[in-house]
């Protein structure tokens, strides 16, 4: 019986501990409790736009890497999202192909499609993007749509915005999106680029600048 009591008195202390320290679950305090097990509710992590000493520069959320591919942006599956011209190849507003690049057109950009261009289509469309590229010669791909010439005609008449809009989110059935691995500046580039190659192949002498016409001999 001694023991009884002794048991019981210890317990009703430790419950009286536990609830002096811990409180009442749902009670509201003026002060923030007392945790013993805090659920993750709060963590040891950095918050946007707080200084942090850890890095460098001071800030807790550091640059972009260069050439980072932002993700659903440009979406044109996602109806809801409207943007601009640059981001999904349409008439702001409309579900129309924009006819030309929205991006201004210059040697570096041209530059930047052909290095960009050998590296995602080449593979399949060919250096000169007649459709004749490597995944065809192994039989990868039974077959390629050319980009140019007469066999090319259908991607030489469709508008800019479209030519975009295949590279972002593929064609159906044989070619897959590149929205997730090229940047929206680049498939710009790389469109220009193919706009390029089309144009070359229909190019004739005279347009080839004097100095350079003997090495196409
Ligand atoms: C894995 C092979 C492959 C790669 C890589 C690829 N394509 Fe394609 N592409 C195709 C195939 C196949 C078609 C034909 C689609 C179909 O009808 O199935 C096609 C179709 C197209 C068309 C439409 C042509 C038309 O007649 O309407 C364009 C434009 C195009 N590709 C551009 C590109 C560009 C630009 C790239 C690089 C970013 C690229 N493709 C990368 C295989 C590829």
């Amino acid at each position: 019986m001694r023991y009884f009591f002794a048991i019981l008195f210890g317990f009703l202390l430790l419950a009286l501990t536990v609830f002096g320290i811990a409180g009442i679950r749902g009670k509201e305090f003026r002060k923030p409790p007392l945790e013993i097990f805090d659920d993750m509710v709060r963590q040891d992590k950095l918050r946007p736009q707080v200084p942090n000493g850890f890095m460098a520069d001071g800030r807790s959320s550091q640059a972009h890497v260069a050439g980072t591919v932002a993700q659903r942006i440009g979406d044109q599956n996602n109806n809801t999202w409207q943007g601009s011209a640059r981001n999904t190849g349409l008439v702001p507003g409309t579900t129309n192909f924009v006819a030309t690049i929205p991006v201004p057109v210059t040697a570096a950009l041209l530059d930047r499609g052909r290095e960009r261009y050998n590296i995602s289509c080449l593979p399949c469309h060919g250096a000169i993007g007649d459709g004749n590229g490597i995944t065809k010669k192994i039989g990868a791909m039974a077959i390629v749509a050319p980009l140019v010439g007469e066999a090319g005609k259908n991607a030489i008449i469709i508008p800019d915005g479209q030519v975009f809009h295949i590279i972002s989110q593929g064609k159906a059935p044989n070619m897959q999106g590149y929205a997730a691995t090229i940047e929206i500046n680049d498939r710009w580039a790389i469109v220009a680029y193919v706009r390029a190659l089309q144009r070359a192949r229909f190019a004739t002498l005279e347009e080839v600048p004097a100095a350079d016409r003997a090495t196409l001999k």
